[in-house]
């Protein structure tokens, strides 16, 4: 019979109406991809973290946090969607997987006296299934605490400067003038504009670094402009708030978001005096962009011909090379809905729970209500590959294998 709790690392979470954990999830807690040596979102790790001069590094954070932790003590409304069944992974009501890393930013807040500090770990989201989605991504939260009497002293000299940007990247920020912000995007009440000046100018310094030094690596690629470009945001922990995107495959990902942190959660830190601004960075997104992976499933692949092209030792990024001779494969599943509320991430569960890491890509193509009985009726388009599997030949196939050519056959 099914257990009344989940047991995890020894504690049990007793089920509630919000359990959602899957085995499936629960599976990958504990890769820490991020601290395997030489694996790309590592190495990514450590070539920001060299960028980031004077900041402590914390990458081991347990994914198991309060709900309280990772929404209600950083300002996140309670109708947000991310506190939502559909949207994360709940242990039960007060307990869940972490959705970003700013909810350590308050264990760093309360126990630690440090001001300059990173956070990376994974992250816990249910979303769509494509080629930048998956639930389980990394994300590394960079935080810059300033006294805030520091700041006072220097806002007479805030100045705007043009942030030097180097041959190839091509930055393109219009919410560079404070003036422009909309009111969607103020300062606090708590803050000066000079304040804001001087710590915004820091923020996007920072990152600009960050992001050029990156680039500047895969230089060699033979690619010749990076494009950038920051747009404003909104998040209830952060005013004012941005994005950052980088062009790739055609469209803008987003990269980071940003903002300067919210003085309310500073202050119920115990951290008043301080102000400061923080960000989030997506770790699979920028390495997708920097080393022209397709697929996010591939950061998972145990597969040599994956993990061997990236070093430690590389002195330039390197470039993913395909390995996969596998070609897609589609079906199109139609079926009728129970209720007229079908919750879409049920069903990405549910194609993760049975076809794992071969499902590329689920997209709906059709639905239909019917007008007689009301009923609905939806289809979606599957699409399988492996990323890495090879399949040696079975005895039955061997006859197909021609000297030139191979046949993926997987036989059922
Ligand atoms: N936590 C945000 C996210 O996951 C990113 C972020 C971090 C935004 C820090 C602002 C400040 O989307």
């Amino acid at each position: 019979s099914e257990k009344e709790y989940t047991e995890f690392k020894g504690e049990q979470y007793f089920k509630d109406d919000y359990t959602n954990v899957t085995p499936t999830i629960l599976g990958k807690i504990g890769e820490n991809l991020h601290n395997v040596p030489s694996h790309p979102l590592c190495l990514l790790k450590e070539r920001i973290h060299a960028c980031l001069e004077g900041f402590t590094h914390y990458d081991s954070f347990s994914p198991v946090v309060k709900v309280r932790d990772n929404f209600d003590r950083l300002l996140i409304e309670p109708d947000h969607p991310g506190r939502s069944k559909s949207d994360s992974f709940f242990f039960n009501r007060q307990h869940m997987l972490r959705t970003h890393t700013t909810t350590h930013e308050l264990d760093v807040y309360e126990h630690r006296n440090i001001d300059k500090f990173t956070i990376t770990a994974d992250v816990y989201r249910r979303d769509e299934i494509d080629s930048s989605h998956y639930p389980v991504f990394h994300q590394m939260e960079c935080v810059h605490l300033l006294d805030r009497s520091e700041i006072a002293k220097n806002a007479a000299h805030a100045t705007h400067h043009p942030s030097k940007t180097p041959a190839g990247l091509v930055v393109s920020d219009p919410t560079s003038e404070l003036s422009k912000l909309s009111e969607s995007n103020p300062i606090q009440s708590e803050h000066s504009i000079e304040e804001v000046e001087i710590v915004a100018y820091q923020l996007k310094a920072t990152l600009n670094h960050i992001l050029y030094q990156l680039f500047a690596e895969s230089a060699g690629s033979g690619d010749s402009t990076l494009e950038i470009r920051w747009i404003e945001a909104f998040f209830p922990f952060t005013s004012p708030s941005w994005e950052v995107e980088i062009f790739y495959q055609g469209a803008w990902l987003e990269v980071l978001g940003c903002g300067i942190l919210k003085q309310k959660i500073l202050d119920q830190a115990g951290r008043s005096n301080s102000m400061g601004w923080a960000c989030g960075l997506g770790l699979e997104r920028l390495a997708m962009v920097l080393h022209k992976i397709p697929d996010i499933r591939l950061f998972w692949s145990k597969d040599a011909r994956f993990l061997d092209q990236f070093q430690a030792s590389d002195k330039t990024l390197a470039i993913f090379r395909p390995f996969s001779k596998f070609p897609p494969c589609t079906r199109d599943i139609a079926f009728w809905c129970s209720s007229l509320e079908f919750e879409a991430n049920d069903l990405f569960d549910l194609v993760r729970d049975i076809a794992g890491d071969f499902v590329e890509s689920v997209s709906l193509i059709d639905s239909f209500v019917h007008p007689k009985s009301g009923r609905k009726s939806m289809c979606y388009r599957i699409v399988y590959r492996s990323m890495d599997r090879y399949v040696f030949p079975t005895k039955r196939h061997r006859s197909f294998i021609l000297p030139r050519y191979s046949f993926n056959i997987i036989s059922k």
